[in-house]
């Protein structure tokens, strides 16, 4: 009878125990559902030790992880290797990250940039140095009228010198590289330095060849991995290569900015480095501590601008000569437009609004190219966004591309459809996912002048020549496959530039 009761007890201690506990995990449901989410992010199974690396691919991590985001939502985690991310995708989630968070403001700082010394200046700082580096190039870029019409001329005249080295090829087939890269970076060595180079200035041509060679390194493959696992491949080659180039390249801007300093006029700036060091003058004049103004910041700030300046605006010049060669159709719409507007006179910035084609064209090879697909962030406190809760310090992925190729914002997200920036009636139309600059307090302080290069180089150069792939090349057959770096550009390739005029 007793071992009987017994049974019973156990019985009903078991049933109370499962009863409350079941009470438990309801009530759990209930208040989660309702109260804060403060769950991370979800996201792919991680690998130990790799996690999701095998899962992307190497050359456009960018569309790996926008494919990602349409099964584990826009906002969602990933394992590069050993580190953690938080990755944002599509054009409303990043939107959000941007402009209404300044959470997401602060940039990563990689193991290569550390090395490079590049955590000075503007692009990878963060805090009172960045604000006020930013902040000093802005109120300098204003002051020379950069971007502006007073800036112009210098652009007409450089794209003059440009189509005379393309007219130089006699329509044989080479490569633009070299050509735009001196022409675009002339611009930015207007206002850093007071003025441009010779493209046959062997000084010059070394600076921006290996500026390019460094933008292309700094986003490879082998120098991500690096960053992912930086005590295992130090070794890498094209680490080495990344810092003998930035030391190459400094020592020449070290060179530039003492002649510079040698003949300074505080009251007649000629360009960037002359504000800056007569704005270093005139703090250690008053006696001021903990400037920002000191060797690092000035170096890192012309190289950052001189970078920034140069691979991202040619890239997508090139890119676009490119795009007119594989679209012939495009090109023909593009030069009966400017014939009808513009005619054989200097096409001038105020012919803009009267080209709306050809505008929509050129914001369409910046959509469909994006190039600079990915911004590395960090969120500088913690946050909960989207409902799901991000550490302090954790890295951010803000997917740009995403943006420029999202499915739910452009009708042809994938083909090169310049009626996505038309109305009905033919006439330009703003299109509000239109991110190549990004947003923020960290967009790119460049768009005006970007913008102004852009529109006067490109029709400058299709008023003058037809371009064609090189002989026995079909235009199906040109590869618009970009090559991964901090700016995506075109693969190696050929055009002919035929004379038209
Ligand atoms: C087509 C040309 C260009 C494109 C597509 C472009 C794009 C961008 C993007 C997306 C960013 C944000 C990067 C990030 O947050 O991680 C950026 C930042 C920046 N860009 Fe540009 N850019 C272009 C041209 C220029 C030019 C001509 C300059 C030279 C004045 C320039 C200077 C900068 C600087 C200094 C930053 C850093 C801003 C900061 O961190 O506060 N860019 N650019």
């Amino acid at each position: 009878m007793a071992a009987m009761e017994d049974l019973l007890l156990q019985f009903t201690n078991t049933e109370t125990l499962l009863g409350t506990f079941v009470i438990l995990v309801i009530l759990y449901l209930i208040l989660s559902s309702f109260g804060p989410r403060t769950k991370e992010p979800p996201g792919p199974r991680p690998l130990p030790l790799l996690g999701n690396l095998l899962q992307l691919d190497p050359k456009t991590p960018y569309r790996t992880l926008y494919e990602l985001s349409k099964k584990h939502g826009p906002v969602f985690t990933v394992h590069f290797g050993i580190k953690k991310a938080v990755v944002m995708a599509g054009y409303k989630t990043i939107k959000q990250a941007l402009v209404n968070h300044d959470t997401f403001a602060d940039k990563e700082t990689l193991p290569i940039i550390r090395d490079l010394k590049l955590t000075h200046g503007i692009i990878f700082a963060n805090g009172d140095t960045w604000k006020e580096m930013r902040h000093f190039a802005l109120t300098n870029l204003k002051n020379f009228g950069v971007g502006k019409r007073a800036n112009e001329e210098k652009i007409i005249e450089e794209s003059q010198c440009l189509i005379n080295v393309f007219k130089a090829k006699e329509g044989k087939a080479f490569d633009t590289t070299e050509p735009v890269s001196y022409a675009i970076s002339n611009i930015i060595c207007s206002f850093v330095y007071g003025n441009r180079f010779e493209y046959d200035d062997k000084e010059f041509r070394s600076m921006v060849d290996r500026a390019g060679e460094n933008t292309q390194l700094i986003g490879s493959p082998s120098v991500q991995l690096y960053n992912n696992f930086p005590s295992l491949f130090s070794w890498f080659g094209a680490r080495k290569q990344l810092i003998n180039n930035a030391f190459a390249n400094r020592k020449q801007m070290t060179e530039l900015t003492k002649g510079l300093q040698e003949t300074l006029n505080p009251h007649m700036c000629r360009g960037f480095v002359d504000s800056f060091l007569a704005r270093k003058m005139q703090l250690e004049a008053s006696g001021s501590k903990n400037s920002h103004y000191h060797e690092d910041n000035l170096q890192a700030t012309v190289v950052n601008l001189f970078t920034a300046g140069t691979d991202t605006t040619s890239s997508t010049l090139r890119y676009g000569l490119l795009l007119m060669a594989r679209y012939p159709e495009v090109q023909d719409q593009v030069q009966g437009e400017m014939s009808r507007v513009v005619g054989n006179r200097q096409v001038r910035v105020e012919d803009r609004k009267n080209l709306p084609y050809t505008d929509a064209v050129i914001h369409e090879i910046q959509r469909m190219i994006c190039t600079v697909p990915i911004l590395t962030r960090s969120a500088s406190r913690d946050v909960t966004f989207q409902g799901y809760f991000i550490k302090k310090g954790t890295p951010v992925v803000v997917l740009l591309s995403s943006a420029l190729q999202d499915e739910d914002e452009w009708e042809k997200t994938y083909t090169f459809n310049p009626g996505h920036f038309l109305d009905e009636e033919g006439k330009f139309r703003k299109r509000d996912a239109f991110l190549p600059f990004s947003a923020g307090s960290r967009a790119c302080i460049g768009e005006s002048l970007a913008r102004m290069e852009l529109f006067l180089f490109f029709t400058s150069l299709l008023q003058h020549f037809r371009f064609t792939p090189p002989p026995g090349v079909t235009e199906d057959e040109l590869d618009l496959t970009p090559t991964m770096g901090l700016a995506l550009a075109p693969s190696p390739h050929e055009l002919c530039a035929i004379s038209r005029v």
